[in-house]
């Protein structure tokens, strides 16, 4: 077993989560529980490996030697009942970097691209600096749970979409998109010949279903990129790595040139190293950060309900940022996120930033050890308790 709940202090390290937290008007000091990482110690073996890697005193200029690309497979298959050819993938910095790379060859400027909202919001940046023009597609809210409004989609496309960038599970609302779900939004992006840009970095954080991947659907391998990373899976952000999974040869090929056009380096030789390892050590390590975070989202979600009941805590399936309704309090989420940060020690999410129609929500991290959680439920009640009760 291993130990979630070991408080591990990261003050004083290079953390922006806990000290870079400017954005709340503080150098530092409040309990973080915004920025998504989280504060678990990452899988031992990974940790061994980079420290072995370092024993050789050079980091060169380096290529991965394809043993990265194997573990990825390896994982796929043995999680998710797809084995992606190793062909298909394309190392890359990070999962935003490829968004916006993929955007970049792959639908002309000012065309359009599609996001459901709320979502996580870089994907509004991806879109508008690499000069297309976004296409909001606001997910229904009904009973503390988002779908997707497939009508409202269909006419988005029959008006031009080109591409959907789609978060799978979907931060910052968590839901774990069903197989059929899957099917009409792949079914749909064949129907209007549209790419599919599918998020799936929080992949390994399907808590209370089964999460499927587009990378199941081989009708839109023409058009399908699925990103994926080490990054949240193991707790290794910091390694400034992803990969790109291209089933479309020609595809792979132009994303391929447009990263190198800039050189663009990375990820690094010590990342190939840490996905290698990861994803041949890690299975059983994140089997158990998936019960943990299972058991945090139920303790958040009990502690809501009878200590903040006019709080809404959205029904959380998957990820580890949970979404809370806070709009009892009749206050913007930017209000809410200062007044924490000030009166409470507290740095949340602020909901706004995910979408128009998200002001008066907050995300959640949970992805720390339960003491810590604790601390941050009791903080969040104070302030109920003064500004709703
Ligand atoms: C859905 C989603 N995509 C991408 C990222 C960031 O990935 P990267 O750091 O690899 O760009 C995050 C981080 O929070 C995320 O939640």
């Amino acid at each position: 077993m291993y130990d979630f709940d070991k408080v591990i202090d990261r003050r004083g390290t290079t953390s922006i989560k806990w000290n870079d937290q400017k954005s709340f008007g503080q150098k530092d000091g409040l309990l973080p529980f915004w920025i998504a990482d989280t504060d678990f110690a990452s899988v031992p073996e990974i940790l061994q490996a980079v420290q072995k890697r370092c024993e050789h005193p050079i980091i060169g200029y380096s290529n991965p030697t394809g043993k990265e690309y194997e573990a990825i497979q390896g994982w796929w298959e043995r999680h998710y009942q797809w084995k992606p050819d190793t062909s298909w993938m394309l190392l890359s910095y990070g999962v935003v970097t490829g968004i916006y790379f993929t955007l970049n060859v792959t639908v002309p400027k000012g065309e359009k691209v599609l996001v459901f909202t709320p979502v996580y919001d870089p994907f509004f940046a991806a879109v508008k600096n690499s000069g297309h023009t976004l296409v909001d597609c606001p997910l229904d809210y009904k009973d503390n749970y988002y779908t997707i409004n497939f009508e409202r989609f269909e006419e988005e496309l029959k008006n031009g979409v080109k591409a959907v960038v789609f978060c799978n599970p979907h931060n910052p609302i968590g839901r774990v998109w069903t197989e059929e779900e899957m099917k009409q939004l792949v079914d749909l992006c064949v129907k209007y010949d549209v790419y599919l840009l599918s998020d799936e970095i929080h992949a390994d954080f399907g808590l209370t279903r089964p999460y499927t991947t587009a990378g199941r659907f081989e009708e839109i391998y023409p058009k399908l990129v699925v990103y994926t990373a080490i990054s949240k899976t193991f707790n290794m952000a910091g390694f400034g790595s992803s990969c790109m999974i291209i089933p479309n040869p020609e595809l792979k090929q132009q994303i391929s040139d447009s990263y190198d056009a800039c050189w663009m380096f990375g990820p690094s030789d010590l990342a190939f190293t840490a996905i290698e390892a990861a994803y041949t050590y890690g299975d059983k390590w994140v089997e158990e950060q998936k019960e943990y975070l299972k058991g945090n989202a139920e303790i958040v979600t009990a502690y809501i309900a009878e200590h903040m009941p006019k709080v809404k805590v959205t029904k959380h399936e998957g990820t580890f940022l949970m979404w809370l309704d806070m709009n009892c309090y009749g206050l913007t989420s930017g209000e809410i996120t200062t007044i924490l940060a000030k009166e409470y020690g507290l740095a949340l999410g602020d909901g706004s930033h995910y979408g128009k129609q998200a002001e008066g929500f907050m995300r959640f991290n949970i992805g720390c050890a339960r003491e810590t959680l604790m601390k941050g439920l009791l903080q969040l009640e104070k302030m109920y308790e003064k500004y709703v009760r």
